[in-house]
């Protein structure tokens, strides 16, 4: 089973200032002065090549695919991926396509636009989807919380750890958007984390996921099955940004077999080119 992990795509979109209201005005400004250039074009346009180019047989994404939930950014979304949206792909949303009440109400905007992508429901109350990928079991969280302060916090219900652990008969992969381990060097602030991680990883003890794949910290990290949690994470974000001094950027085709080798690409040089991951044991980090 080879699984394609990309997460955080923040396309870049230009979007007129009179159209944003509430936060979503402070959100996008931040983002044209400070994000923006981050993503460039080029370097989209490459990591839709190279998976085109890539053996895989299921493509998860694990949310952020917008800045601010605008509705010409899920469509812009939408016609970038398009050469990559097939019934190989599952995706999940990320805080920024959750960014205000308007992107979730009767007829969410992520829902809208991905239908044919996120999997099937399988509780009427609460996001949890489910996806068959080549025999194998995906599952969907939706660990976001649309509220009107800038804060990028996330939270899972009980109910949706329980039901998940319960109903899952197989081994299966996990996909949410926020980390559920950190390393020590990366620990997140209290406005950009999962705010009750320690119950939902306490939670999935009972009947722990394969793998869990995320996104959230735009710096990639494989961290190995330990004690606390007995499953790999692995952390693909963010796909489409430059690397830098703080933030080791690209994407993982994770080939799971009697040993999984988790293989990570790159931009370098105007494509993407393999390199080696970067692992931790649990230990080196926390919940
Ligand atoms: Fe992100
Ligand atoms: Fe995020």
């Amino acid at each position: 089973m080879k699984i394609l992990h990309i997460s955080d795509l923040h396309f870049p979109k230009k979007i007129s200032l009179f159209s944003l209201r509430g936060k979503a005005i402070v959100g996008y400004l931040n983002y044209r002065l400070r994000r923006k250039s981050k993503h460039p074009l080029v370097l989209v346009a490459a990591m839709v090549d190279a998976i085109q180019n890539l053996d895989y047989d299921a493509l998860i994404i694990s949310g952020d695919l917008t800045n601010v939930s605008h509705p010409s950014e899920f469509q812009n979304a939408k016609d970038i991926l398009k050469p990559i949206l097939t019934d190989k792909t599952f995706l999940i949303p990320g805080n920024h396509d959750r960014y205000q009440k308007r992107a979730m109400g009767p007829n969410p905007l992520f829902e809208a636009s991905f239908a044919e992508w996120i999997g099937e429901s399988v509780h009427p109350h609460f996001y949890l989807r489910t996806k068959r990928i080549a025999g194998k079991l995906f599952v969907g969280w939706d660990s976001n919380l649309a509220i009107p302060r800038i804060t990028a916090n996330g939270y899972v219900p009980k109910e949706v750890v329980e039901t998940t652990t319960k109903l899952m008969k197989e081994p299966y992969v996990l996909v949410g958007h926020h980390p559920l381990w950190n390393p020590n060097t990366e620990v997140e602030s209290s406005t950009h984390r999962l705010s009750n991680r320690k119950e939902v990883v306490e939670g999935l003890q009972r009947n722990p996921p394969d793998v869990y794949l995320h996104g959230h910290t735009h710096t990639n990290w494989v961290k190995l099955p330990g004690k606390e949690t007995p499953f790999t994470i692995v952390n693909s974000a963010s796909s489409t940004r430059l690397s830098d001094r703080k933030h080791e950027c690209g994407f993982h085709l994770i080939e799971m077999g009697k040993t999984t080798h988790y293989r990570r690409f790159i931009y370098s040089e105007n494509k993407f080119t393999e390199t080696n991951p970067i692992l931790y044991e649990e230990t080196e980090g926390i919940v």
